[in-house]
């Protein structure tokens, strides 16, 4: 220790050392980037990020009220902090996110240990919030609508290439099952120029791709002046200088428009990957979901989106368990997926969200056992469809945006490809955030096995 720094008294020593965040979200990706702002936020007040939640002053979590378990982890997270609070009361404990608008009130009576509690819409204001909590005790923080000033330092990040994007919050369909429009409200669009202004300087700062995040980002844009579409977007954004991918993420299939595909086939930095969720086979059960298309439409949009973007990626979430499903409209999400052949499913047991349509009209009537079956014949389906998938990728050669040391081997790099398959390659660490192109050797259900394919010509 240097002598001036032997000489500051303990105070001043620690209103100079930076105090530090931890931060851990559940989720979905949206929280992932929501979690990132408030560290953004506090970061430009003098905390310092930590991986390592032994060592914060402050520990948030980003919570997600998607299924019951996404919930329960959390409380089984707050409730192990308990010992550590009483032993170190000036520890900082802050929620965030969808639990946290959902039951502020709920939460602090579970966990009276808790600081800070901030909904989905107040996250930008955390360093006050904190502040608030340090000299006035705890804190609720909740707005049920209202712009979100999401302008963040896009230096503070967790990966040097890759970046998400906020485009828009909320939204206004009310599928039956979704708690989503009650924790994060209507649909709001963040201005097409702070969109392109932001991408900007994520590219200055290095980052070759983006992710736009929106929960229904097909129909960004219908609330802005002049109405721009995401189309619109991915075309302006194309063009900035270190832009080399660009995705998003998430589309209602009965909101996915032509002029979208268009935009992503005539982008050559629009990846060709469309995640729009499915969410079941069977027409009677879209209807019980209120998603407002049938299994024909969806099949349409799939057959016009691989037409107009050759060779596009298709990936679904699905739901099993969804109330009244029978054995023959569960065989209904079978038989589509063996149509569609997706690259990626997610499949999620369904779990009833108090005050949503489908929690108030129906009885959670298949079992947890039947449940957990489908859930499992499903992914099964799915991995014999990803290895005969992948395996037809053998002899060719696909562009790789490389991460890095692989994380099951960091003797080896691993990447991805346009279509999202992970990528497993020798080369050096310094290929991070390249591209390169890799003749693809062997392939399982989870992955491609390659080597560098040198670069030719100028
Ligand atoms: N139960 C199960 N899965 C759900 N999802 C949304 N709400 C529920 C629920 N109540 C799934 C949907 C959605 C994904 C993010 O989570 O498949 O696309
Ligand atoms: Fe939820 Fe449906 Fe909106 Fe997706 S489109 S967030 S499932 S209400």
């Amino acid at each position: 220790m240097s002598e001036v720094e032997t000489v500051l008294s303990c105070e001043s020593a620690r209103a100079m050392v930076s105090r530090k965040v931890f931060v851990e979200a559940f989720g979905c990706q949206m929280n992932f980037l929501d979690g990132e702002l408030a560290v953004s936020r506090l970061s430009e007040h003098g905390w310092a990020r930590t991986a390592d939640p032994e060592d914060a002053d402050l520990i948030l979590f980003n919570t997600c009220s998607i299924r019951d378990q996404s919930e329960n982890r959390v409380w089984s997270r707050l409730g192990a902090l308990r010992p550590r609070k009483e032993r170190d009361p000036g520890l900082l404990i802050g929620i965030m996110g969808c639990m946290a608008q959902r039951d502020a009130e709920s939460i602090l009576r579970r966990m009276p240990h808790v600081d800070l509690v901030c909904g989905t819409r107040r996250f930008h204001e955390m360093h006050t919030l904190v502040e608030r909590a340090e000299t006035e005790g705890q804190v609720i923080a909740i707005e049920t609508d209202g712009f979100v000033d999401i302008v963040r330092d896009v230096r503070v990040r967790p990966q040097r290439h890759r970046a998400y994007v906020s485009v828009m919050r909320g939204c206004d369909h009310k599928c039956s099952y979704c708690i989503v429009p009650t924790t994060r409200g209507v649909q709001t669009d963040r201005p097409f120029e702070d969109v392109v202004d932001e991408v900007r300087r994520l590219a200055e700062d290095g980052v070759r791709e983006v992710t736009f995040l929106g929960q229904n980002i097909n129909t960004y844009g219908r609330y802005l002046p002049g109405r721009p579409t995401l189309g619109d977007a991915i075309r302006a954004v194309d063009q900035i200088d270190g832009i080399d991918r660009i995705r998003f993420l998430t589309s209602n299939p009965m909101d996915i428009r032509d002029e979208l595909l268009e935009a992503m086939a005539e982008t050559p930095s629009a990846a060709g990957y469309l995640h729009f969720p499915a969410q079941h086979g069977h027409s009677d059960v879209l209807r019980r979901m209120f998603r407002g298309y049938s299994r024909e439409r969806y099949l349409e949009v799939c057959a016009k989106a691989r037409e107009v973007c050759p060779g596009i990626e298709l990936a679904t979430d699905l739901i099993v368990g969804f109330p009244g499903e029978t054995e023959a409209e569960f065989e209904a999400t079978r038989s589509l997926m063996e149509e569609v052949r997706f690259k990626q499913i997610y499949v999620f047991k369904y779990s009833p969200r108090p005050g949503t349509a489908a929690a108030e009209q129906y009885v959670d009537d298949v079992s947890d056992q039947t449940k957990r079956e489908r859930k499992n014949e499903l992914l099964a389906l799915q991995d014999s469809i990803s290895v005969e998938r992948n395996q037809a990728l053998v002899g060719t050669q696909i562009r790789v945006l490389v991460d890095g040391p692989s994380p099951r081997n960091a003797a080896r790099l691993s990447g991805r490809a346009e279509g999202q398959h992970m990528v497993i390659l020798d080369g050096s660490p310094d290929l991070a955030g390249e591209f390169v192109n890799v003749h693809v050797e062997r392939a399982t259900a989870a992955a491609l096995y390659g080597v560098l394919v040198p670069e030719t010509g100028a």
